[in-house]
């Protein structure tokens, strides 16, 4: 028997960790053969090259080039590349994760040509469409043939939406696989020392258009991170788009100058994940960071309005907070009075394994 081709798709930095425990898990199977697709929406090496070599994961086998644009751009772009990518070498399945825009835009590509659509971290829904990511998670989730959910909560998000219930599988968390695929890497490392942290500090991550594009409220949120390093040294690692606003908005100085704030270039994904365990509290806008910090226990303050991820506020150590609060948050941290919290259902480090298990019995 011939294997099944599995592309599966990654754009943006949080895909990587998606895609490489189900390339690993699938890549040791008679029965497929996976195929990794970059569309280049992400392409400075420490937002992309550091993941593939941490990750263990081969160079693509397509990519896409579709490089920085508007939305339209690069959904448009993704769209014309990958349908050509799939008249020449068409697949048997395709594999979209997240939220991004290569999510939508593959998926679309797929189910116009009749490729099966599996769609991974299905479900989740912040209910708040000016999110961009909340357009990609409607349209693909519409969309795919296979939607494979990390909590139970999505799969009612999907079933009231119609979705029939034997096209859902709640695989569980596959973030959280990768980790525990680079655990002993993670714990071995000592970015403490490296950054020579002395007492306990806050790491932060900030990138959501609607925190980092508009002056007033990152100005609002620069001076909150200043205040909270009058207490605590804050480890922040500034992603492209937030350094450029910072620039762009004559912040970037406050950040990199104040004593008490380590500002950073993105780091590989084993340096992160050691500062993020080690952390008093996570603050943060970011996805995967509520559900890393949720599984390992770490406080975790988000600031936003509303999360896509509420397990992470019910079950998990999240909170979501404005920025004015961030000092009462990282007080009651420190003190240790913060709520453990516990791992969701399924957040189990086997989610690549039962992935590939609904993909062999839908592929048959
Ligand atoms: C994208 C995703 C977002 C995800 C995030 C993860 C969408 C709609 N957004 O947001 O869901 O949470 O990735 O980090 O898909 N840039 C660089 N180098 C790079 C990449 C980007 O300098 O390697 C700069 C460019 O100026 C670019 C800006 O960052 O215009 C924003 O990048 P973009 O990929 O459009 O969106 P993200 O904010 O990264
Ligand atoms: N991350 C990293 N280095 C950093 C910041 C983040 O390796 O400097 C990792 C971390 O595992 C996080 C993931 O990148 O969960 C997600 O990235 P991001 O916040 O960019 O995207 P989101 O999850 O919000 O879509």
């Amino acid at each position: 028997m011939t294997p099944k081709a599995i592309h599966l798709i990654a754009a943006a930095r949080p895909n990587f960790m998606k895609i490489a425990p189900l390339y690993h898990v699938l890549q040791s199977q008679a029965w497929c053969r996976p195929r990794v697709v970059h569309t280049g929406q992400h392409y400075d090496a420490n937002m992309s090259d550091a993941f593939f070599r941490d990750l263990g994961l081969p160079a693509p086998a397509h990519h896409l080039e579709v490089g920085s644009g508007s939305h339209a751009e690069q959904t448009g772009r993704t769209m014309i590349a990958y349908e050509a990518v799939c008249q020449a070498d068409r697949p048997d399945a395709i594999v979209v994760v997240g939220d991004v825009n290569a999510t939508a835009a593959c998926a679309m590509v797929g189910a116009k040509l009749w490729i099966p659509v599996v769609h991974l971290e299905a479900g989740l829904r912040s209910r708040d469409r000016r999110m961009p990511e909340e357009i990609n998670r409607l349209v693909t989730d519409a969309i795919a043939d296979v939607l494979w959910t990390p909590s139970r909560d999505a799969d009612a998000n999907l079933l009231a939406e119609g979705v029939a219930a034997d096209k859902i599988d709640c695989i569980g968390n596959i973030m959280l696989d990768s980790f525990e695929m680079l655990r002993s890497k993670i714990t071995a490392t000592d970015m403490r020392a490296a950054l020579r942290l002395a007492g306990p500090y806050a790491i932060v991550t900030l990138h959501r258009p609607s925190n980092v594009d508009e002056q007033s409220k990152l100005q609002e949120l620069v001076a909150a991170i200043e205040e909270l390093s009058r207490e605590l040294t804050v480890v922040f690692t500034v992603h492209p788009r937030t350094r450029k606003r910072l620039a762009e908005f004559g912040l970037l100085e406050r950040i990199t100058s104040a004593a008490g704030i380590r500002a950073t270039e993105p780091l590989g994904y084993i340096e992160f994940m050691n500062l993020v365990m080690h952390a008093a509290i996570a603050i943060t806008d970011s996805g995967g960071v509520q559900e890393e910090t949720t599984y390992l226990g770490i406080p975790c303050a988000t600031l936003r309005e509303n999360t896509e991820r509420p397990i992470t506020v019910s079950e998990g150590t999240n909170r979501l907070l404005k920025p004015a609060q961030l000092a009462a948050a990282a007080a009651e941290a420190l003190s240790g009075r913060w709520p453990k919290g516990r791992r969701p259902e399924l957040w189990d480090g086997h989610a690549a394994r039962r992935a590939e298990q609904s993909l062999r019995r839908r592929l048959g």
